[in-house]
Formats: structure tokens, C-alpha cells, sequence
């Protein structure tokens, strides 16, 4: 418990008054100051839009140095993870606290895999969505429905493990099946004699009429960007996962609005707003200042996406892999994409502008992936989806976390009124 870790008291001088606020030290250094008791003592709160510098919690699952650049699952480097593991591995280590032996491997793989169907009447679903529906909405369906298909258990504790295992291997399935009702094809049935990331592959890429071959290349580069994705501590999608989960809404139902923070194009809709704003480098000659121009003009609210970071100040380490993993992948496939070299040259023009340099700007996670995600075989609407499949085990760890510890009660921020003050309200007749 933090309250373990005090340092002192942070003096707060209010002008007729003086309060004492304990200091806590993290693990890492990080520092806090508990306001929990101001405005039951003072009547003050405190006033931080966006949360830039306010702590929902503690936890023991992810830390980010924005300053250093560093990501640890856990205590382990992003680097190590991505090189040495399998997602699921990653995926076990988030949810359980520790990486998985062999055995511990074996039987979470083949509990996946029974998992990995859909319910049979959920295909009425894929059947009956819009033709253009963006995968992010039919993700999100989906998901919360799981709850319909599958009624709680009664041993809670039970449910949580259960709704875990479905939502990650279901989620996946949606993705590959969503695709296939978007290219009129039949749905590709997991099979369980292929690992995780050879089925998200056959399901979305193998076809009745075609001698689809899983590639080894491709999987390990799936199980190292999803593992990319796996948790990010406090974003936008999972402080939503938490907030839905501190109301005592399930997990089905918490992990669907997650997955509706995640669109947004500030957030993992930006892998998707990249490609686009790549492909418009591209057809007008590659000019990449003309769009950091735009992004630097302050009448034009367009920015520069898969730039930037609420937390990180310097690369993203992820961005680093990522950017490893394109230039690898697209070598060993032979693919010669005219969107890297752009990404590359905006890279390194931006990164030597002035506007850039003075805010700290370097890519995110988002900048490199796409062109990954394009070079094998999946279409655009899809890139924030495969976010999504990433982020699960992470929202599902900091969701259970969350129902772990006792000092988390529903979230509930206080504003600070500036409307109208009381005022009589004159009859529809005199107004
Ligand atoms: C993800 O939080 C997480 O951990 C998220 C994530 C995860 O794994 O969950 O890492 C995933 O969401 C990555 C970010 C993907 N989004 C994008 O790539 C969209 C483009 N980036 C920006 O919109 C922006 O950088 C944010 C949203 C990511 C962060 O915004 P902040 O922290 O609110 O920063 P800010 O708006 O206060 O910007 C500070 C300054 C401003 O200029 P001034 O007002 O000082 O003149 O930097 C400018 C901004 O205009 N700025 C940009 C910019 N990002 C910030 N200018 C141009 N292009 C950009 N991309």
C-alpha cells in the first residue's frame, strides 16, 4: 500500500490556514502528494483538467519514465518482451503478475483455444451490421454481448478468470470475422493446432479457395506488436476501463467502452489517421514540410498523428521497435513501400524542427505500425482493432487491480461551477 511509502508532509499555506498532506515515494521514484482528506478540511479541491498531473491509483503493473523513455511490464523491458515472448506469454505475465512456465504456457495456449469460437447466433450479428460499419464499432458490439452469450458464474472469482480467457481469444475472432464479412468472404474457424498469432493470421488472411500458408515472419511480428500494445499504466482507454469497472459494470461491459476510447484519433484511432495522412504525403509528391507546416500553424488544428505523447518527452520506446520490426518485415516480404520512406523523411525533418524540438514531439507507438499492419495484408479500418487486441490483457490487469484494492471506491471526479447562480424561473407566458 502506498501509505507504506510516506516521506513526510507537503505544507499546504491556504492563507488563513495551514494543511499537512502525507507524501508518498513510489518503487521507482515517482512521488505523490495524498489530497484525499482537502476538501473534507479545507473545502478546496484541486483543479487539473485532463488529469496531466493527478494519480487514480497506485499500481504494480506498468511503468513508464517519459523522460528516459523506458516501458516495463512488470519490471520487464519492452525490448526483452518483444525479442524473447509470445504475446500470450506477455498477456499471462499482465494478468497474473509473472511470466508463465511451460506448463503454465501449455495450459493457457489450450485455454485459449477452447475459448477461441464464437457463439454460433452471434454470427446473425456479423451478418446483419451495416456493409461499411468501421471495425471499431463491431468490436465494441460485440464485445459487451459476450455478457448476453455467456451468463455470469456464480463464483466470482471464477467469472473474472473465464471472462478474461473469452475476451482475449474471442476478441480475436471478431477481428478476423468482422474483416471476412467486410470482403464477402466465409468466416475462417480457429483451429487449435495453431498458436494464437497463426490463427489471428489464417482466420484473417486463409480462404476455402486459396492455399494460405501461415508465414513465421508475420507471426513473430504479430506477437511482437501486440505485445507493443499490451498495457500503457493510466491512458485514456484503460482510465475508461477502470472507471466502468468502479461502477461494479462487468468486465464484458468495461472492456467495450475501453475499446470506444481507443477509437478516438487522439488515442489508438491514430495508427489509422497516420496511414491517411501518409497516403496524402504521398499523392501530393511526398512533401512532407507542407504537412509539418500544418501541423505547426496554429490556426489549423490539424497534428501531426503518431507524434507526440501525453507521457513520453522523448521516443516512444515502442516506436523504436515498431519502426525495427516495419524495416524487417518489409524486407524479409520484399515489400517496397513508398509510405516508410516517407514516414522516415517526416521523421527526421521534423525532428530537426524547432516547433518539434521545443515541445518534446517524437513518435508514439502509432507512427511505424501501420505500415506493418499494411504490408501484411490488413486493411486500414482494422489497424486500431489490432490496438485493441494489444491493449486487452492490459485493461484486464488494471481492471482487476482495480477490484483488488480497497482503497478504489467508484471514480467520481468534482468540477468547479462557473454557471449561473440561482435565478427565479419566469412562465413560458413572460418569457
Ligand atoms: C496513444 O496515453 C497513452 O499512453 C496513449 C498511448 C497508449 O499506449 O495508450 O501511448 C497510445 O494514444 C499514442 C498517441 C496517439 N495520438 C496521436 O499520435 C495524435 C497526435 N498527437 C497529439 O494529438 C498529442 O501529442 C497527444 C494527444 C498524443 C498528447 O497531447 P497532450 O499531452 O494533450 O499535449 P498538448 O495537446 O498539451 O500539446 C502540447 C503542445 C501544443 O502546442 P502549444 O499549445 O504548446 O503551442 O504540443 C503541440 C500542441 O499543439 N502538439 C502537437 C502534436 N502533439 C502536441 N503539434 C503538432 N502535432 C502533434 N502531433
Amino acid at each position: 500500500m502506498l501509505e507504506t511509502s510516506k516521506t513526510g508532509d507537503a505544507q499546504l499555506d491556504l492563507g488563513d490556514r495551514k494543511i499537512a498532506l502525507p507524501m508518498y515515494v513510489g518503487t521507482e521514484g515517482e512521488r505523490a502528494i495524498d489530497i484525499r482528506k482537502l476538501r473534507a478540511e479545507t473545502g478546496f479541491i484541486t483543479y487539473d483538467p485532463g488529469y496531466v498531473n493527478s494519480g487514480a491509483c497506485e499500481s504494480s503493473i506498468t511503468f513508464l519514465d517519459g523522460e528516459k523513455g523506458i516501458l516495463r511490464y512488470r519490471g520487464y523491458e519492452i525490448q526483452d518482451l518483444a525479442e524473447h515472448c509470445e504475446f500470450i506469454e506477455v498477456a499471462y505475465l499482465l494478468i497474473h503478475g509473472k511470466l508463465p512456465t511451460k506448463t503454465e504456457r501449455q495450459r493457457y495456449a489450450k485455454l485459449l483455444n477452447v475459448n477461441s469460437m464464437l457463439h454460433e447466433d452471434m454470427q446473425a450479428f456479423f451478418r446483419n451490421y451495416p456493409e461499411r460499419s468501421h471495425p471499431m464499432a463491431v468490436a465494441s458490439a460485440m464485445a459487451v454481448s459476450l455478457s448476453s452469450f455467456y451468463p455470469e458464474l456464480e463464483d466470482a472469482e471464477e467469472e473474472k478468470s473465464i471472462a478474461a480467457t473469452r475476451l482475449i481469444s474471442k476478441l480475436r475472432t471478431m477481428a478476423a470475422f468482422c474483416y471476412k464479412k467486410s470482403v464477402g468472404e466465409p468466416f475462417i474457424y480457429p483451429s487449435s493446432k495453431m498458436t494464437y498469432c497463426e490463427n489471428l493470421l489464417n482466420m484473417m488472411f486463409a480462404s476455402p479457395v486459396a492455399d494460405y500458408k501461415v508465414d513465421p515472419v508475420l507471426v513473430k511480428a504479430m506477437n511482437q506488436l501486440l505485445i507493443l500494445h499490451a498495457d500503457h499504466e493510466q491512458n485514456a482507454s484503460t482510465s475508461v476501463v477502470r472507471m466502468v469497472g468502479s461502477t461494479g459494470a462487468n468486465l464484458y461491459a468495461s472492456v467495450a467502452a475501453g475499446i470506444c476510447a481507443l477509437w478516438g484519433p487522439l488515442h489508438g484511432g491514430a495508427n489509422q489517421e497516420v496511414m491517411q495522412m501518409l497516403e496524402t504525403i504521398h499523392r501530393s509528391g511526398g512533401d512532407v514540410d507542407k504537412m509539418i507546416a500544418r501541423a505547426k500553424d496554429p490556426n489549423d488544428d490539424f497534428r501531426l498523428f503518431g507524434f507526440g505523447h501525453r507521457v513520453y518527452k522523448t521516443y516512444d520506446p515502442r516506436a523504436k521497435v515498431a519502426k525495427q520490426v516495419c524495416t524487417e518485415v518489409l524486407k524479409k516480404l520484399g515489400v517496397n513501400d513508398p509510405l516508410l520512406d516517407i514516414a522516415m523523411k517526416l521523421e527526421e525533418h521534423a525532428l530537426q524542427d524547432e516547433y518539434f524540438v521545443k515541445r518534446k514531439l517524437y513518435p508514439n507507438v502509432d507512427f511505424y505500425t501501420g505500415i506493418t499492419y499494411r504490408a501484411m495484408g490488413f486493411p486500414t479500418d482494422m489497424f486500431t482493432v489490432l490496438f485493441a487486441i494489444g491493449r486487452l490483457p492490459g485493461w484486464i490487469s488494471q481492471w482487476y487491480e482495480l477490484h483488488n484494492d480497497p482503497t478504489q471506491k467508484i471514480n467520481r471526479p468534482r468540477q468547479v461551477y462557473v454557471g449561473p447562480t440561482a435565478r427565479a424561473l419566469t412562465p413560458i407566458e413572460q418569457r
